[in-house]
């Protein structure tokens, strides 16, 4: 048994529009061990990016706990929760990832200047990654002069660029066609595999599920398997 990066237990979340509340998660547990690759399934509307929003300490649970790499969210400060995602957690979002009026270069970039650090040595890990997922043209273009795989890949690139303990992705091949989608798989198997990050992903396909070391389902708020 590994360490764990990820323990969350009895995770509810209620959503309340006008008079109306709507319990989405009723009691979650999941945990992730280092390096591994799960993935998150479970039909539309059942509250996968709610559960990863959560997880990933970027929305609040009504109750439960949530353990990301050895702290309690519920302590940690905005600023150390800022710097964590600057430095060991990447979110690769459903839609829209890119800064829309920034090169797909300073996009990659964008985590390491915000971390304070020189362009030279941000140039250098931006060439490496690029390297690795094979992103090497367009970096120039802005997100709207690429196709929705090539800014999928440069999400990815952006999301590595940290050099991050764990990945959370949502849907990272929701928009693409079936060959976009399975490169875009395959490079999350190497991120996984060859760089040893862990990775939890949101998919509705089985498919993509199955590049996944483990496959958790959720259904009516609760994992089912
Ligand atoms: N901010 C919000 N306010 C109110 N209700 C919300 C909010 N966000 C999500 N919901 C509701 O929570 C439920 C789960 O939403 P969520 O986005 O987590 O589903 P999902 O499993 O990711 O679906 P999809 O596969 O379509 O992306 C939905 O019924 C949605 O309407
Ligand atoms: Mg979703």
């Amino acid at each position: 048994m590994g360490s764990f990066v990820l323990q969350a237990k009895d995770i509810r979340k209620s959503y309340t529009v006008g008079d109306v509340t709507a319990e989405v998660l009723k009691g979650v547990d999941i945990a992730v061990e280092d390096g591994e690759f799960v993935a998150v399934l479970g039909e539309s509307g059942s509250g996968k990016s709610t559960l990863l929003y959560i997880l990933a300490g970027i929305d609040k649970p009504t109750a439960g706990s949530v353990e990301l790499l050895g702290r309690d969210l519920a302590s940690v400060s905005d600023e150390e929760l800022a710097a964590m995602r600057r430095r060991e957690v990447s979110f690769v979002y459903q839609f829209d990832n890119l800064v829309p009026h920034l090169t797909a270069y300073e996009n990659i970039i964008l985590p390491l200047r915000l971390d304070g650090k020189k362009e030279k040595e941000c140039r250098d890990i931006a060439l490496d990654v690029c390297e690795f997922l094979g992103v090497g043209e367009r970096l120039n273009n802005l997100p709207r002069q690429l196709s929705g795989g090539e800014q999928q890949r440069v999400a990815l690139a952006r999301a590595l660029a940290t050099d991050p303990k764990v990945i959370f992705l949502d849907e990272p091949t929701g928009s693409l066609d079936r060959e976009r989608g399975r490169q875009v798989m395959e490079l999350l198997g190497r991120i996984n595999r060859e760089k040893g990050v862990a990775l939890v992903m949101v998919t509705h396909s089985a498919a993509h599920a199955a590049y996944a070391s483990r496959r958790v389902e959720i259904s009516d708020g609760v994992v089912v398997k």
